[in-house]
């Protein structure tokens, strides 16, 4: 488990931001992640929500290898298969099971493991994952919830998503149990479907200037 916590680490490393892709159709893409890419976003969430998302990962793949691109919405393990198939470089979970757990640790693939309670990252933290999502964030109390989170359990680090944007991810980037932040701020459906590539670029831009 210790290899798959460092394959964490060094996917995420240089970046605070994760973008969240969620795609209506296959044609736009590699233009969003180009654009992500070049505003400085280089570790990219495609949701599985859509029917093109494993058919996006696999191309996003081969189209922008400077990218890492991973599978977020994992819910079940056949769902964790064809991420794995489709050549994703991590998975995020939006919650915990047994069987997904034993998957990841089966195919060691990164895998960040969502949390919502207290008792589900003890149970995560058992399977010796130790990088977490926290979700949905906001909801759940947010940066509260982080800071209390964080006196019993200072080795857990989380990737707060659900409710954040650029306004409160600095506050989150400031915790010491906080490893990135992920969300769809950056990737707004409204400007996909307008096709406003520059306009996405500079909320990656702006997202990727964003420090602890
Ligand atoms: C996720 O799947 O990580 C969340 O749905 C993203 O939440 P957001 O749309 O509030 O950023």
């Amino acid at each position: 488990m210790e290899i798959i916590s460092n394959k964490i680490d060094d996917i995420f490393n240089n970046i605070n931001v994760v973008p969240l892709l969620s795609l209506d159709n296959l044609d736009d893409s590699i233009v969003i992640a180009r654009a992500l890419v070049n505003g400085g976003l280089n570790v990219l969430e495609v949701a599985l929500r859509t029917n093109y998302s494993l058919q996006a990962i696999k191309e996003l793949k081969a189209a922008v290898p400077e990218a890492y691109i991973g599978a977020g919405t994992v819910t079940t393990t056949a769902q964790f298969d064809n991420a794995v198939n489709a050549n994703a470089d991590f998975i995020f979970t939006p919650g915990v099971t047994e069987e997904l757990l034993k998957a990841a640790i089966q195919s060691n693939t990164p895998t960040i493991p969502g949390i919502s309670t207290i008792s589900e990252a003890m149970y995560a933290d058992d399977f010796g994952f130790n990088r977490l999502k926290l979700f949905p964030a906001e909801a759940l109390g947010g940066i509260d919830f982080l800071k209390a989170v964080y006196g019993p359990f200072p080795g857990l680090k989380f990737c707060p998503t659900g409710g954040v944007n650029f306004d409160n991810a600095s506050q989150y980037l400031s915790l010491k149990n906080v490893f990135c932040v992920a969300g769809s701020w950056v990737t707004p459906k409204e400007l996909v479907k307008l096709k406003k590539w520059k306009e996405i670029e500079r909320l990656a831009s702006e997202a990727s200037s964003l420090h602890s």
